[in-house]
């Protein structure tokens, strides 16, 4: 069994999306879910799920290696960022080299980068004009938004959307395709 540790910091309608979708699984499961903030309401989604949960703080996560002694401890071999948004301290990087993928909801290398998460990419896509719009799956590196590209999907910008329509527009971009991009990921370096 390959055992995922999911890191988020908001909603976590993603992390309860990929948590029902290997449910099931005899090769894929969330182990855990992480995340920066107390008040995440994803923490309250892996309570209703039966998912075990984590929360850090900033100190603990950067000059800490408890979280990264807590992944060994229960076997973690991939990480996924789901909605998470602090950069990925080295010690990790390195622990899970090519085995922590992230979501962000826009195709990059456009509107990626620090502080440019959920509403605020939606805005500024449609600021900009922009016809279409959609997902990036792609590995993690050291900064924000930068890591090689695993999958994109699109969707159409229309005149008279707003920021909510296109973010839900996404969402379901996101439902459709993340956990099918993970287990292929996962299956792809793992049965070898
Ligand atoms: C998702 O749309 C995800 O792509 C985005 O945060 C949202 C989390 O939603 N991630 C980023 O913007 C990362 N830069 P959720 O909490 O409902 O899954």
């Amino acid at each position: 069994m390959q055992k995922i540790a999911l890191f988020a910091s908001g909603n976590g309608t993603n992390a309860q999306r990929i948590t029902e979708y290997f449910k099931d699984s005899t090769e894929i499961s969330v182990d855990i879910i992480l995340s920066n903030n107390p008040k995440a309401y994803v923490l309250q989604r892996a309570a209703s799920l039966q998912v075990p949960t984590r929360v850090f703080d900033r100190r603990e996560f950067y000059d800490t290696r408890s979280i990264l002694k807590l992944l060994k401890e229960r076997e973690i071999s991939f990480i996924v960022l789901a909605g998470f948004l602090w950069l990925v301290p080295d010690y990790l990087l390195k622990a899970y080299s090519h085995r922590i993928i992230n979501i962000h909801p826009a195709l990059l290398p456009k509107y990626g980068g620090k502080g440019m998460y959920g509403i605020k990419v939606h805005e500024a896509v449609i600021q900009s004009g922009d016809k279409e719009s959609g997902i990036t799956i792609h590995y993690v590196n050291d900064k924000y938004d930068a890591g090689e590209i695993i999958f994109q999907a699109k969707c159409s910008v229309l005149p008279g959307d707003s920021p909510e329509m296109l973010a839900q527009k996404i969402h379901f971009l996101e439902y459709e395709h993340f956990p099918v991009i993970i287990r292929k990921v996962i299956m792809e370096q793992t049965s070898a």
